[in-house]
């Protein structure tokens, strides 16, 4: 297993590119299975989820290739219906392929996606809005199995907005018989960035990104053609962070500010300037950070994939900072391991309380999920000595070549592969 060996406490500079989102390419490329033909996307970023989802589809039947940034799928040749327990539990977003084989093909069974370590994460409102449509699903032997005739437009409320549920609703319901209205659906930009690429596709999709979304069925989708997906706000976020936690000077190109308003805000809250420039977005941090309090929501809201970032950040800044985790309830397990680098954190229930201290030390840290690794990568670039990241294997699902990234903003960080 890959090990990053970070010597910290160095100021960055220079620009860095920001790469295609990927909470954003999963769901997108899985609406290629309702399109049969060529589906051709742009600025897929290298990542070890995105292979999992290439091997998700292959095991369907699909055609997929890879070539910087560019993903062809042809899903003409698809015969198989099941997404396996293997490729599931590596990648809770293999779900994202239910709503679309139901709608295109009438069947499907997906392995269950169980817990993970950031909590439950259960996927009863898929499944309800999916019944609503007129499928017929059972759980058998860790398995949804899922059938139905052409799925039926349908009213459908989600008690909680959830990304992929969004998702898998909206895509299901493009080839539906009528009009599905999707009401407190989530309105995460990836969302916006699937009707999208939908609608190029020839779907009948509005409201995106605005809580109710409607979509009108059609028989059929026409495939996608150099579909290009949105930046990674959370890879923008992280970027931010690490400026801000080394005192750096930063360019963040090919990065969709408007994004990231909640993050942004509490960036200038501790003093960090921002300014949107035509080359991209500049970064700028030259004293301490001062503390600030911080709330996980939906879309609009302050994401939780950037909390365990900011909480490496609040580590070293002026003051006592509360992070309150409200989207999963086992989202702290960086705490740990931030402690073992000197960070001042107490936790109760879903509340972390984090004093400033003046510096951080290096120490042998383990990555236990995606954010988290990244919160470990931020606080190891601050510390005094060096720090040896294990497990990076969660950092390489979601981070496009961070190491690299990094060396050319001037930090100390190699990659040692066993
Ligand atoms: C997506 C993102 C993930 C992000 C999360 C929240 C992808 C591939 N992943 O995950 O990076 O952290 O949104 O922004 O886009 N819930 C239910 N029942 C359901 C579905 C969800 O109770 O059927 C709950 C979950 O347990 C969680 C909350 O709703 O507490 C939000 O989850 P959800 O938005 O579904 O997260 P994901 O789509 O899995």
């Amino acid at each position: 297993m890959d090990k990053l060996i970070i010597k910290g406490n160095k100021k960055l500079k220079g620009e860095v590119e920001i790469s295609g989102s990927k909470n954003a390419a999963l769901p997108i490329l899985t609406s290629s299975i309702l399109a049969e033909g060529k589906n051709i996307f742009k600025r897929i970023p290298e990542l070890r989820d995105i292979a999992t989802m290439g091997k998700l589809l292959v095991n369907l039947g699909a055609d997929f290739s890879f070539d910087k940034g560019t993903v062809i799928i042809d899903s003409s040749s698809i015969c198989n219906f099941e997404a396996p327990y293997d490729l599931v539990k590596t990648m809770r977003a293999s779900v994202l392929v239910l709503g679309p084989l139901l709608a295109k093909y009438g069947r499907a069974k997906v392995s269950l996606p169980g817990g993970c370590a950031i909590g439950q994460r259960p996927i009863n409102l898929h499944l309800i809005g999916l019944e609503k449509m007129g499928a017929s699903i059972k759980l058998e032997s860790g398995y949804v199995i899922a059938k139905t005739g052409r799925l039926t437009g349908a009213s459908i409320y989600f008690d909680i907005p959830s990304v992929t549920g969004t998702e898998n609703i909206m895509m299901a319901a493009t080839l539906a018989k009528g009009t599905t209205v999707i009401e407190n659906s989530a309105r995460e930009p990836e969302i916006v960035d699937l009707a999208n690429c939908l609608i190029s596709m020839g779907a009948n999709i509005r409201g995106a990104g605005e809580g109710i979304i409607e979509i009108e069925g059609v028989d059929s989708l026409h495939p996608a053609i150099d579909y290009e997906i949105i930046p990674d706000r959370i890879e923008a976020g992280t970027f931010m962070t690490i400026a801000a936690i080394t005192g750096s000077n930063l360019l963040l190109k090919n990065c969709r500010s408007e994004h990231l308003d909640a993050v942004i805000s509490k960036l200038k809250d501790i003093g960090i300037s921002l300014d949107l420039t035509e080359k991209g977005l500049r970064i700028m941090c030259k004293e301490t950070p001062s503390s600030v309090d911080i709330k996980t929501m939906p879309y609009p809201g302050f994401p939780t994939d950037m909390q365990a970032q900011f909480m490496a950040l609040m580590s070293i800044a002026r003051g006592t900072s509360i992070i309150r985790e409200t989207i999963f309830e086992n989202r702290f397990m960086h705490v740990a391991e931030l402690r073992r680098m000197g960070a001042d954190i107490a936790i109760e229930g879903g509340t972390a309380t984090i004093r400033g201290v003046d510096k951080l030390r290096g120490a042998p840290v383990m990555a236990t999920d995606l954010r988290a690794s990244a919160s470990l990568v931020v606080a190891a670039l601050a510390a005094k000595g060096q720090s040896t990241i294990h497990r990076i294997y969660h950092l390489d699902r979601g981070y496009e070549r961070i190491d690299e990234k990094l060396r050319k903003l001037g930090a100390d960080i190699q990659r040692i592969s066993s």
